[in-house]
């Protein structure tokens, strides 16, 4: 298992996604997952499956210590007495006394970042939580987080794809010391009929799913990935044993396009950083 390492935490390098995951795919999947060498899982209270990923994790029969569980508080929970409610509901359901890494899902001022920073930090001094994160944050946020946690913030899970330049965020991750989690790495599926890709992959000799996550874990972040399907699932943990070149590398980053951000929903989606 590969890990990306920042201040104190170790991130395994590939997680699994549960997003848009009806329950019983989630239980199905997040088990054969883990019986077949994933260790890192990746949900949120809003995908609402968060007791099928714990009922996934026992039934694998995975030691609870073997594996890096992500979750993420939504919004509407950022008032701290609420906050702290909602992480207990969270563990109950996940059916653990702890997660290895408690993300906010979404900035969102109804509640001062330093409340919601606040709650984090409570929760993770309390031992309910091993690391603290965030999630979509832009520079300033992430400047903003970090100075106002007592705590090392390590990282920001953000949509990240061969179309979507994310390279402020990625100067500003460097500069912080935080790591960086990539979601939506198939761009919803619009990578896979990307001819620049197809050339690569066939090159290589392997599938376009298999080049976008290594693209993304050789440059030294964290890549999420969900499927329903265990044969996918496979695919996509069979990146560590080959290596992009660095033209490759440079020209699947020349796929960025200006309009390439595909989640912005309206409500949550912060002032983006502006591509360089
Ligand atoms: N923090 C946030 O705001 C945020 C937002 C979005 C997502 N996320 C997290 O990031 C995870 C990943 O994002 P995502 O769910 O959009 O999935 P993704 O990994 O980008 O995959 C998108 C789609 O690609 C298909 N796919 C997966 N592997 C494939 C392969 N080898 N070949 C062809 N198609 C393949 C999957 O369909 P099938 O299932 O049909 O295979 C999946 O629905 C989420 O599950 C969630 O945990 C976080």
């Amino acid at each position: 298992m590969n890990f990306v390492k920042t201040k104190g935490a170790a991130i395994p390098a590939l997680g699994f996604g549960t997003f848009r995951m009806p329950g019983a795919d989630t239980q199905r999947m997040v088990s054969h997952v883990l019986k077949n060498g994933y260790r890192h899982i990746d949900t949120a209270q809003i995908y609402g499956n968060e007791a099928d990923v714990g009922e996934g994790i026992r039934q694998s029969g995975i030691a609870r210590s073997e594996i890096f569980l992500t979750t993420k508080v939504w919004v509407e929970n950022y008032r701290h007495d609420a906050f702290l409610a909602s992480v207990d509901e969270s563990l109950k359901k996940l059916k653990t006394d702890y997660v290895d890494l408690l993300l906010l899902h979404w900035p969102n001022d109804a509640v001062p970042l330093a409340e919601q920073i606040g709650a984090l930090n409570e929760v993770a001094k309390s031992g309910r939580v091993r690391d603290i994160g965030v999630s979509n944050f832009t520079t300033a946020l992430m400047d903003e987080a970090v100075k106002l946690s007592t705590l090392p913030v390590v990282n920001n899970q953000i949509e990240y794809h061969p179309y979507l330049d994310q390279r402020p965020v990625i100067a500003k991750a460097g500069e912080l010391g935080m790591s960086l989690t990539a979601y939506f790495a198939m761009a919803d599926g619009k990578v896979l009929d990307e001819p620049v890709l197809k050339e690569i992959a066939a090159a290589r000799g392997r599938s376009i799913a298999q080049v976008v996550l290594r693209w993304i874990v050789q440059q030294g972040f964290v890549t999420l990935s969900k499927t329903v399907s265990e044969a996918r699932a496979a695919e996509n943990a069979a990146i560590f044993d080959f290596e992009l070149s660095s033209e490759e590398m440079a020209m699947i980053s020349a796929l960025a396009k200006a309009d390439g951000r595909i989640v912005s929903p309206e409500g949550l989606a912060p002032d983006w950083d502006k591509a360089v």
